[in-house]
């Protein structure tokens, strides 16, 4: 089986450098050409803007060639086919395959069959690992490190598969995080007794104001309303943070906002034209760092 990336946890603290500083070339120029000839699956399965515009975008400034779909209900999975069947026979066509699908597991299971790298673009709650790579890219490019940061993640931690990712592959360095959530959208416990097993610290909190003055990065996230049991359930929590631009008198002059986006009500407008808003660059990073987890799969970086 190639290579693929299903959990950040395929990479090692070295592969996640690696691919860092060749996103970081990119970057510096971004038209490369050296994928010519080869022809990359984008089959998005679940909405996306972001993720798939960028892989897109990527692809097409690699030099290579994009084919797929945006909405599965024209392919022939509404008559009945498998997503196993479904992969098999797109394997076939092209060199590496980029899904997104609402399914728990189900990247790793087309990885389970496909004969070409797989890319794993969020399997419902579970991860966004090039999500997590691009949140890296701009920490450091902010922060200028890694290590001996404070993390603090607010909102939706427990369907957020953005925070899951993002929690385990910053365990390889040493900063420490706050998890600020309610009752209901906690970290779940499966991500804090990795962080245990490694020996990062972090504590958790309902209160956005409470740590809201001692982080280098505040992670807003959406809630995904798209994962809950119930509108019952997503309204009663729905509305827990409103980030506004009247709150951040007292944070740390190099404190940045992130969030993986689409925001909807917990990050105010005002707070885009403060210097902390960063999650448009941060967003537009995320083609860069596209470009080099394909060239890192297909061996060409
Ligand atoms: N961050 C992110 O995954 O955005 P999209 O859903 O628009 O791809």
């Amino acid at each position: 089986m190639p290579k693929s990336l299903i959990s950040i946890k395929d990479f090692t603290k070295d592969e996640i450098l690696h691919v860092l500083e060749v996103a970081k070339e990119f970057e510096a120029a971004r038209e490369q050409n050296f994928l010519q000839g080869k022809v990359i699956a984008c089959l998005f399965f679940e909405p996306s803007t972001r993720t798939r515009l960028s892989f897109e975008a990527a692809i097409d400034r690699l030099g290579a060639k994009v084919i797929g779909f945006a909405d599965n209900k024209n392919t022939s999975q509404s008559k009945g086919e498998t997503l196993e069947d479904t992969i098999k026979i797109i394997s076939n066509y092209v060199d590496m395959i980029v899904m997104r699908h609402p399914m728990e597991g189900a990247a790793a299971i087309a990885a389970s069959v496909s004969p070409v790298p797989v890319v794993n673009a969020g399997d419902g709650a579970n991860q966004h690992p090039t999500q997590t790579l691009l949140d890296m890219y701009t920490i450091l490019q902010t922060q200028g490190k890694l290590d001996d940061l404070t993390i603090n993640m607010v909102g939706d931690l427990r369907y957020g598969r953005t925070v899951h990712s993002l929690s385990q592959a910053m365990s390889n360095f040493r900063s420490k995080f706050i998890f600020t959530a309610p009752e209901e959208l906690k970290m779940p416990s499966k991500y804090l007794r990795q962080l245990d097993e490694k020996g990062i610290p972090y504590s958790e909190t309902e209160s956005l104001e409470e740590h809201l003055n001692d982080c280098d990065i505040l992670y807003m996230t959406r809630v995904q309303q798209e994962r809950f049991p119930s509108k019952e359930d997503y309204d009663r929590v729905k509305d827990t943070y409103e980030l506004t631009a009247s709150m951040l008198g007292g944070v740390k002059p190099n404190m940045k906002i992130l969030h993986p986006l689409p925001r909807i009500t917990e990050i105010a407008t005002d707070v885009d034209s403060t210097p902390y808003a960063y999650y448009f660059q941060q967003a537009g990073n995320g083609m860069y760092v596209r470009m080099a987890v394909i060239s890192y799969l297909l061996g060409y970086r």
